[in-house]
């Protein structure tokens, strides 16, 4: 290599690193995220005043005592908290938090759950294409059998592969983005019948799930049907692709 050479490739790496400098600075993901309000960093510096981290996870890291918090905001009621809050509940000491407090943790654990989903991935994860080849023979098996699969359900899996298959696949919960398809096999031990329909009709817009009600009635009442069906039939369906729950030799803390 002669010295223009050398010059020359100097010259390049010297400006492909003054570029990805300049990339770096320009680079606004940061900006994106909505930053925690007022109330809720007032809340944050509870949580770490009363190293609430001993015993809470968020986002899988903390301590194991009481459960990850990441999403609790969706399942606590106003009641719960300010029980838990003052009082304490089980091996929760009691904080004995006033209300100002109570109000500004309640709005960082809020803003919390809107910055990402807290799921550990506990399984390892199935071949879509395997579970619906699965569902095909389980549908086939029974339709083939003296059995009383209702042709709801055989309608149901049609629409349900023409429409929902590319979020929801059966037996596990599909990550999207910020979001998480969940696993329908089990949803009736979360929420009943009546709700998964509305779910269906209505959608959860602001939680990426579309509405379907422009399917029409029957198509959202097999649906529904469908669904039932593979709640009942999680365990066979399970079997077929040899099993779920195959425990992932995965550090506990790998979130999705
Ligand atoms: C010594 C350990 C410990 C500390 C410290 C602690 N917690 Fe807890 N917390 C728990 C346990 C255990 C539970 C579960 C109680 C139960 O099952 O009823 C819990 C439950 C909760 C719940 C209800 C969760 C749910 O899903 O129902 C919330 C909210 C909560 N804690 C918030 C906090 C906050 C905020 C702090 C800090 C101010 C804190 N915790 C400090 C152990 C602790
Ligand atoms: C674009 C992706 C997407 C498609 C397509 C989709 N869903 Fe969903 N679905 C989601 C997400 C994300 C959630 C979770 C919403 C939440 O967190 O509350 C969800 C939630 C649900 C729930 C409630 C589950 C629970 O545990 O509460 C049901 C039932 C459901 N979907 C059924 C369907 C059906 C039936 C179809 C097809 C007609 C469908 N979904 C199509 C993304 C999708």
């Amino acid at each position: 290599m002669n010295l223009v050479q050398r010059k020359l490739l100097m010259g390049g790496l010297v400006a492909a690193f003054a570029a990805q400098t300049a990339l770096v600075y320009l680079d606004d993901t940061a900006s994106t995220f909505e930053t925690l309000t007022e109330e809720a960093v007032r809340g944050r510096r509870l949580w770490h005043e009363h190293n609430c981290q001993s015993c809470h996870q968020i986002h899988g890291f903390g301590g194991f005592l009481g459960p990850d918090l990441t999403n609790a905001a969706q399942r606590l009621t106003d009641e719960r908290l300010e029980e838990v809050l003052t009082v304490g509940a089980a091996q929760m000491p009691a904080f004995h938090l006033d209300e100002d407090e109570r109000l500004d943790i309640a709005l960082f654990l809020d803003e919390l759950s809107f910055m990402g989903i807290g799921v550990p991935r506990r399984n390892k994860p199935l071949n879509p294409t395997a579970v619906r080849s699965a569902v095909d023979q389980r549908l086939a098996e029974l339709a083939a059998g003296d059995t009383s699969l209702s042709e709801a359900v055989t309608r149901g899996a049609h629409a349900f592969r023409m429409n929902c298959s590319a979020c929801h696949v059966p037996l596990q919960a599909t990550p999207l983005g910020l979001q998480t398809a969940p696993d329908l096999t089990t949803v009736l031990a979360r929420i009943d019948e009546k709700a998964v329909h509305t779910t269906i009709a209505a959608g959860r817009p602001d939680r990426g799930m579309q509405a379907w009600a422009h399917l029409g009635e029957q198509a959202v009442d097999d649906l529904v049907a469908f669904v039932v069906w593979l709640n009942e039939d999680r365990k066979a369906l399970a079997e077929k692709v040899g099993g779920v729950g195959a425990e992932q030799p995965l550090p506990w803390w790998e979130y999705k």
